[in-house]
């Protein structure tokens, strides 16, 4: 094989919750390599430029300590977009590739419409040999695409001979442990048909993951895997919170028959934990995308296998809504109920897909008053995900039936005169809840309807309140 393209300069379209944290590890491991993270937002950029490092836009466990390590040293992000694509021997496309809203496909496939865009930059902003790598989550054959726009734009330059080869390296990294993910990832998938493209970017990661980490495919295997590892991961949420739908309805308690079952080997105990269904940027998305694939193959009966563990995600966070009203006699109208957590999972801001948004929803659409509590997510967020702006005064003021929300300052705050506690997110600060100083707090008869099964069961129902558990009969 030629020896391996040398790789001095990186650039990374997209400074969102996979570009930024990603190429903060790889300007970490990699000193000699200069790698610049653009983006067309300002705010974005500036964010990331903050040198109050709490202000930095995707909150991560460690991602500010990685930063501050390399921020100006050989880590830098820019609205120059051009200029880093024309300087970089690898550019990383890391845009976001939500669900199509409508035309072909829409609700399924991806928009591949930032995806082609910044292709197309990438075509006309670089000067010499480039290798693309596809990081966002793509449906199958994207790289094709890529291929395509890029191999119209070959061609010599007074700078050299512009050509360009394509790389699948789907991520993997899981929000609020993305730094550890990338520094110790299970495996790194890099595919391609060019050996010498795909060597390169394998020198990258080899800086420090183990070699035998390092698996190499061809560039469809590559971007299926990566739909495939997201859709059994979130059929095992589906199928655990079936299971634990049965449990409520029996004597037996989810916790304990995913301990049981987890503990076969062939199983495995991680994912097992049932709970107001699984959101975040990937997973819904993945399986949509893989059912609108079966489909477009005529494989019918695979697309309906993979879009019950969508539809069982759905009907499980609505089956929490319908509970939580069934629970206060029926009618939540103009009752106050404490929301705690909005964001998909403890340790990010991220509230893409998450729960919150569905149960939050059908609870507005019941009449009830919500006072919702998240450690990290902005009021301004909870607003565009909920699709309504948050009441001004007093949640008490000018009752009229409507559903109404407010963000919380505390838990505290949020309990006060409420008559039930919903807790959606498993962030740490709900496990250590003080039952005793809180319930008090409530107007009784009050619930705790614990979503996670994180808080102590025992101590709030010994202050007084009703518990519902989810999993447990
Ligand atoms: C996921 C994949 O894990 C990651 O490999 C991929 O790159 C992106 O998608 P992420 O969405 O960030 O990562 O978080 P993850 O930890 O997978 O959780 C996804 C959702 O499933 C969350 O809403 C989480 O609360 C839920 N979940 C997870 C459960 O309900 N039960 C579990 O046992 C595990
Ligand atoms: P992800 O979770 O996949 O990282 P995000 O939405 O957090 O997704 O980030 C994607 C980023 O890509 C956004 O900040 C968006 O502004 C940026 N982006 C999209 N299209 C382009 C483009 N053509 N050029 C530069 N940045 C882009």
């Amino acid at each position: 094989m030629s020896g391996v393209i040398p790789i001095r300069s990186i650039c990374c379209i997209g400074a969102g919750y996979v570009g930024g944290p990603t190429m903060a590890v790889i300007a970490d491991r990699c000193p000699g390599v200069q790698v610049t993270v653009v983006d067309l937002n300002q705010a974005r950029i500036d964010a990331w430029n903050s040198p109050d490092l709490s202000k930095l836009p995707v909150y991560e466990p460690g991602l500010d300590a990685v930063v501050e390590r390399c921020r100006g040293r050989n880590l830098h992000f820019s609205t120059a977009v051009d200029a880093a694509i024309a300087s970089a021997d690898m550019v990383f496309l890391s845009v976001n590739t939500p669900t199509k809203t409508r035309g072909v496909g829409a609700g399924q496939a991806s928009d591949l419409r930032w995806i082609e865009a910044s292709a197309r930059q990438v075509a006309a902003a670089a000067r010499a040999h480039t290798i693309v790598v596809e990081k966002s989550t793509l449906p199958v054959r994207t790289a094709e695409v890529i291929k395509t726009i890029l191999e119209a734009a070959e061609g010599d330059t007074p700078t050299g001979s512009k050509t360009f080869s394509v790389l699948s390296n789907p991520e993997f990294l899981a929000e609020g442990t993305a730094i550890s993910d990338l520094e110790a990832p299970d495996r790194v998938l890099i595919g391609g048909n060019d050996p010498a493209s795909i060597e390169a970017l394998a020198a990258i990661y080899g800086q420090w993951v183990p070699a035998e980490r390092i698996l190499r495919t061809n560039v469809w295997s590559s971007e299926l895997s990566k739909l495939t590892a997201n859709a059994f991961l979130a059929q095992r949420i589906s199928s655990i919170n079936s299971i634990g739908a049965l449990c409520e309805a029996t004597e037996a308690n989810v916790r304990e028959v995913a301990r049981a079952i987890g503990a076969d080997s062939r199983i495995g105990s991680k994912f097992l934990k049932a709970g107001p269904g699984f959101g975040g940027s990937c997973f819904q998305k993945d399986i949509l995308n893989l059912v609108y694939l079966c489909r477009h193959y005529g494989l019918s009966e695979v697309a309906d296998y993979w879009e019950a563990v969508v539809n069982l995600n759905a009907w499980q966070q609505h089956r929490i809504s319908a509970l939580v009203v069934r629970h206060l006699f029926g009618t939540v109208t103009g009752k106050r109920i404490a929301v705690l957590g909005f964001a998909f999972k403890a340790d990010t801001n991220d509230t893409r897909e998450t729960p919150a948004i569905r149960i939050c929803g059908d609870l507005l659409e019941e009449g009830a008053q919500l006072a919702i509590f998240d450690p990290k997510v902005t009021a301004e967020q909870m607003a565009v995900d909920l699709g309504r702006l948050p009441l001004q005064g007093s949640l008490t003021d000018g009752f009229s039936g409507e559903g109404v929300w407010q963000m919380a300052a505390s838990p505290r705050e949020a309990v006060a005169g409420a008559d039930a506690v919903l807790v959606l997110t498993e962030w740490e600060q709900f496990r250590q809840l003080d039952w005793q100083a809180l319930a008090p707090e409530l107007r009784h008869p009050a619930w705790l309807f614990d979503a996670r099964a994180i808080c102590d069961a025992t101590a709030a129902r010994s202050s007084g309140l009703k518990v519902w558990c989810v999993g447990e009969g």
